[in-house]
């Protein structure tokens, strides 16, 4: 038996890196996906073939997570494609570079407001109909950084933090009324988020990691599938860590 046979997920920023690969594991355990991106249609084609290849069945829905409109929307038209949403992820997630003293107020705005307002509003959207039937997950994907904090990051660290207070936060109020709220926070997995970042950065953080390389997408999901199935019933606001030893708690 797959281990989400019947379930029906939102997975926002779904179109790219681990989102995408949450998406295409949930398909593979039996669930039907909404890839909520800001990306059009055309930049979601690979996994939305990758979905359809495993016989799986997926709505896109281009969605900015930080509008609340544009949440809104989507959660209309996943509940009226599926008539549910038991499983909520909330990865989209965007990154910028400077130090604090120089970092443009915008760029401050547009990563909290899609990192941790994005999150907010998704869980908004869609808590109240899992609070309705007592069942459902929530998964928020933070970063090591919200833990360990980062330089030229201040946004993305305060952000993900946030997430992560968020997740416990939500967690206290709906876990006895049968949702749950847990939290991934990965170290660096080789994504297009990554790509920007100097070799002097690659070669620096490969050397302080204890496990010596990058994360790949793949070990990063099955913490995902674990989180949204029955295996995942115990946990309750946490923050689970696949970092290659990047933050050891
Ligand atoms: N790659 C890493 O090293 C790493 C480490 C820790 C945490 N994370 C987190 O994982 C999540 C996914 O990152 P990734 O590495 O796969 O990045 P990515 O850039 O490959 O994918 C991010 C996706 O989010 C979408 N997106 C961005 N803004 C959006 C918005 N406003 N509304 C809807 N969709 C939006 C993008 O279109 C893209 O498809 C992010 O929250 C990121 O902070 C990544």
């Amino acid at each position: 038996m797959s281990k989400l046979e019947g379930r029906v997920a939102v997975v926002t920023g779904a179109a790219s890196g681990i989102g995408k690969g949450i998406a295409i594991a949930f398909a593979r355990e039996g669930a039907r996906i909404v890839v909520a991106d800001r990306s059009d249609e055309a930049q979601a084609a690979e996994v939305l073939a990758a979905i359809a290849k495993l016989g799986g069945e997926a709505l896109f829905v281009r969605t900015d997570v930080s509008d609340e409109a544009s949440v809104n929307a989507m959660a209309e038209q996943a509940l009226a494609r599926f008539g549910r949403v038991d499983i909520l992820v909330n990865n989209a997630g965007i990154f910028t570079e400077s130090l604090l003293e120089n970092m443009p107020v915008d760029d401050w705005d547009r990563v909290v407001g899609v990192n941790l307002r994005g999150t907010f509003l998704c869980s908004r959207a869609l808590v109240g109909q899992m609070l309705e039937r007592g069942d459902g997950r929530i998964i928020n994907i933070a970063s090591q950084l919200g833990q360990i904090g980062g330089t030229s990051v201040a946004h993305y660290v305060a952000s993900k933090a946030g997430v992560i207070g968020l997740t416990k936060a939500l967690a206290r109020e709906v876990s006895h009324r049968g949702v749950l709220v847990n939290a991934i926070a990965p170290g660096p997995i080789e994504t297009p988020l990554l790509d920007g970042e100097s070799d002097e950065w690659r070669s620096a953080k490969l050397a302080e990691l204890p496990i010596r390389r990058f994360g790949t997408v793949d070990e990063v999901t099955p913490t995902a599938v674990l989180l949204a199935s029955a295996d995942g019933s115990y946990y309750v606001g946490q923050t689970l860590g696949p970092n290659g030893g990047d933050v050891m708690l």
